[in-house]
């Protein structure tokens, strides 16, 4: 077990990291279940699937502590991250009368997690929110932190907030219904804290990855305390993106992102698994500025293969050409001119903001990634 403080002034909270402490969730948010006691159902928002695999569990524990949860269901996938779903639920909020002390249960992965952390922060200028992550790409990144939002035509996560929950519980348990894709995918944010800032981590993960990946309890609680404990540093020292530290966290997003869209967002490309191959493009990028050598890009480029992850840009057998991506990286950060912000490695284990990217570099590096 490992509990971790995201030390944020006058909005701390804890993540309890804990195999079981879904099965005890009555006792581990007693604060925010207790204003339910007595005739008011607690709010519980989940996906399908989540509903089906955990839902009876919590219907009984919560029962056996003389609570009982209403459930607002949503379809798996992005599209909940709508503003008709946001509609939806904030209106299910107000007719059950959740008022600004009260704390709404988010039972899934990022979608449901943005999508009530958004509902939460608007309903009643701002009501409480109880994290329950249930893939570890969530457990890892998007549950802690406080980013929330809903996608829209311009673009993906373009309306939201920053409105931190008040608990987040993790349940390595919960893992084992997930399909070893998206276990894989998860890992690769994983691998990121590893890469962005802490050397020793990285190389325990070159030894343990496949342990983590195929849930071994101990290696698995490792590799989510070690990332939500720096993710909870970072958030704790720049929450708002406003200095350097937490764009650090979008190590491999940029090019990640590029890919993501050429595919369409689709199931060709998962997010964690564009986030992969976008790490092993930073450290080549970073190799080929000489900032890193090419041993160490290739160790990298290893750590991401030997995970069973896409590591190689000319596999995914894209049509297009290296301006196109550039021009998916331009859209994404709605920019003009020859020069983006980019990740990139000093080292295994220390990312930085470059800010000296001439695009028309990144395209020639591309298309040779894109040949292999
Ligand atoms: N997922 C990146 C962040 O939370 O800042």
């Amino acid at each position: 077990m490992a509990v971790i403080p995201v030390a944020l002034a006058g909005r701390a909270y804890e993540v309890v990291i804990e195999d079981g402490v879904l099965a005890r969730l009555p006792e581990a948010a007693a604060r925010f279940l207790a204003p339910y006691a007595g005739a008011r159902k607690v709010p519980f928002v989940a996906d399908t699937t989540t509903r089906a695999l955990f839902g009876a569990g919590i219907d009984e524990s919560l029962g056996a502590a003389g609570l009982a949860a209403e459930w607002f269901v949503v379809e798996p996938g992005e599209d909940a991250k709508s503003w008709r779903v946001l509609e939806a639920l904030t209106d299910w909020l107000l007719a059950l009368s959740v008022t600004r002390r009260d704390h709404v249960f988010a039972l899934g992965g990022g979608v449901v997690g943005d999508l009530v952390g958004f509902a939460c922060a608007i309903t009643k200028r701002g009501c409480g929110f109880v994290q329950i992550p249930t893939t570890l790409l969530a457990q890892v990144d998007s549950s802690v932190g406080g980013k929330t939002a809903i996608n829209t035509a311009a673009g993906k996560n373009l309306i939201g907030a920053f409105h931190q929950p008040s608990l987040v519980l993790i349940d390595p348990l919960v893992l084992a219904t997930l399909p070893p894709r998206e276990m894989r995918a998860g890992y690769a944010e994983v691998l990121k804290y590893g890469l962005l800032g802490n050397p020793a981590f990285f190389a325990w993960l070159e030894e343990n990855g496949p342990q983590v990946v195929s849930r071994e309890p101990a290696a698995l609680e490792h590799a989510i305390a070690t990332s939500i404990a720096m993710k909870a540093e970072i958030v704790a020292a720049d929450e708002r993106e406003t200095l350097d530290r937490r764009a650090l966290l979008n190590l491999g997003h940029t090019f990640g992102h590029a890919l993501e869209a050429e595919t369409g967002f689709s199931d060709r490309l998962l997010h964690g698994e564009a986030v992969a191959l976008g790490m092993v493009l930073a450290a080549k990028y970073s190799a080929r500025r000489g900032e890193i050598t090419p041993a160490d890009a290739s160790r990298a480029e290893a750590a991401i293969a030997a995970a069973g992850l896409p590591a190689r840009l000319s596999a995914l057998g894209l049509a297009c050409d290296g301006a196109a991506l550039v021009e998916h990286m331009r859209h994404d950060k709605k920019a003009e001119g020859t020069t983006l912000p980019f990740l990139l490695l000093r080292a295994l284990g220390e990312a930085y903001v470059a800010r000296d990217v001439m695009l028309d570099d990144v395209a020639a590096f591309m298309d040779e990634e894109l040949r292999g």
